[in-house]
């Protein structure tokens, strides 16, 4: 009897065709005419996926919880309920210019695995717990994967909720506009290991012809909120050498940035991805201007020293160009190595299911990143088309979709069936 059940659910398989249409369903809530999503956090699109993801959560039979910050926790019982389930998911918000597989592929797949479980009768020992991660991407309440950070302890609940939006909207209020405030406690839900599957995001595993990235781990990452202050003035009465232009100052730190990560390659990164001129006028020689930069290495060494390199850059322009530049680091992930046995029954699963695959460290940030840092986590990649993410042409095919899930379920299945742990 066990020898059967053993074969059943190494041979059980997800349904692809199924994963997909969710893909292609759940796109239209935020779906863009380009075919892409734009569903920031806690906007009215995001309430109207996360009641998707409740609705067919519940019809697979799953409870599904809530908690402060908004998380969705959807359990299927085990055999036995006094183990912490074997928890996977991902994120459904998305960026302004998003896709329709960042963060979306590992919700759906997870569910997919519960609806393939639930067509092949297995009950699992552990109970297994989807997730759906409220703001993963960060860009409209700052920082990134803010909600599993709080899980993981880096920030209490009331520091998150008082974020506020470029309108002055919090999170409170935003997560109250959707009817998706929970009242479970953030970190109260039990998880006794976390696997995310998730697209690349980058373009090795397609150049390489491997259908499995096997993530070993997830780089730094560093935010910064910057000010530059000059002086408005007359655009045609100012001479050049008098002005002290806040733009021009902005320009030349941005290529300093650029040099300061070429200086790292072929691993760092940096970037500017927000500018604005406080005050705008064509014939006013800008006096003010606010931006973020985006600071990323495998390396907390180089991190610091991209910092410094950065912090001497504003003061050498600042200097010369008579204006202050502010540069206020909002937050900063350490780089994490994802834990070693997860990482391993996921390059089993994937050995047994004969996929192509090789180790990778994620240039993404991910919730994984953080659930880390309290609960064995790692995280299965696929391939995206041309490595190409965070914009609306991201694109996956459907079988590499499926293979993702089929790892992820015979992953979930590993861990959920291996001897109970023991408690440390
Ligand atoms: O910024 C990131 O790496 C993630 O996509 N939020
Ligand atoms: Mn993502
Ligand atoms: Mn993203």
């Amino acid at each position: 009897m066990a020898e059967m059940n053993l074969s059943k659910t190494h041979n059980l398989r997800s349904d692809g065709s199924r994963l997909w249409s969710t893909i292609v369903e759940t796109a239209a809530f935020g779906g863009t005419p380009a075919g892409g999503i734009n569903r920031l956090t806690l906007s009215p699109e995001d309430g109207h996926v996360r009641d998707w993801f409740r609705d067919a959560c519940a019809a697979a039979g799953l409870t599904v919880t809530v908690d402060a910050l908004g998380t969705q926790y959807a359990l299927r019982p085990g055999r036995d309920m006094s183990r912490k389930p074997i928890a996977f998911g991902s994120h459904l918000d998305t960026q302004p210019t998003g896709g329709k597989f960042d963060g979306v592929l590992g919700v759906l797949a997870g569910l997919e695995v519960i609806r393939s479980l639930n067509d092949a009768g297995i009950e699992t020992e552990a109970p297994l717990l989807v997730v759906n991660w409220t703001n993963e991407e960060g860009s409209r309440f700052a920082p990134a994967m803010m909600a599993s950070a709080a899980y993981a302890g880096d920030f209490t609940t009331d520091e998150i909720l008082a974020k506020r939006d470029a309108a002055g909207i919090t999170v409170a209020d935003a997560l109250d506009a959707i009817g998706y405030r929970g009242s479970e406690a953030v970190g109260a839900q039990a998880i006794g290991a976390f696997v995310e599957l998730h697209i690349e995001q980058g373009p090795v595993l397609e150049a390489e012809g491997k259908t499995i990235g096997v993530v070993e781990g997830g780089q730094g990452i560093m935010w910064f909120d910057g000010v530059i202050t000059g002086f408005e003035s007359h655009a045609g009465t100012t001479p050049m050498p008098r002005r002290r232009d806040a733009l021009l100052a902005l320009s030349e730190f941005a290529l300093a940035a650029e040099t300061i990560a070429l200086a790292h390659a072929p691993s760092a990164v940096a970037t500017i991805g927000e500018a604005a001129i406080l005050a705008p006028s064509r014939n006013v020689v800008p006096g003010r201007v606010a931006f973020t930069l985006d600071v990323r290495d495998p390396r907390a060494t180089t991190l610091d020293a991209m910092e410094s390199a950065l912090r001497d850059a504003a003061a050498d322009i600042s200097g010369r160009r008579r204006l202050e530049i502010a540069l206020t680091r909002i937050w900063r992930k350490e780089p994490v190595p994802f834990d070693p046995a997860i990482v391993a029954a996921i390059d089993a699963a994937a050995e047994s299911l004969g996929h192509s695959r090789r180790r990778i460290i994620s240039g993404a940030g991910h919730d994984a990143c953080n659930l880390a840092a309290k609960v064995p986590a790692a995280m299965i990649f696929v391939p995206c088309k041309d490595g190409i993410s965070h914009n609306e042409s991201e694109s996956a095919t459907q079988a590499d979709c499926a293979a993702g899930a089929d790892v992820l379920l015979q992953t979930v299945l590993r861990l959920a069936n291996a001897p109970a742990p023991t408690e440390a």
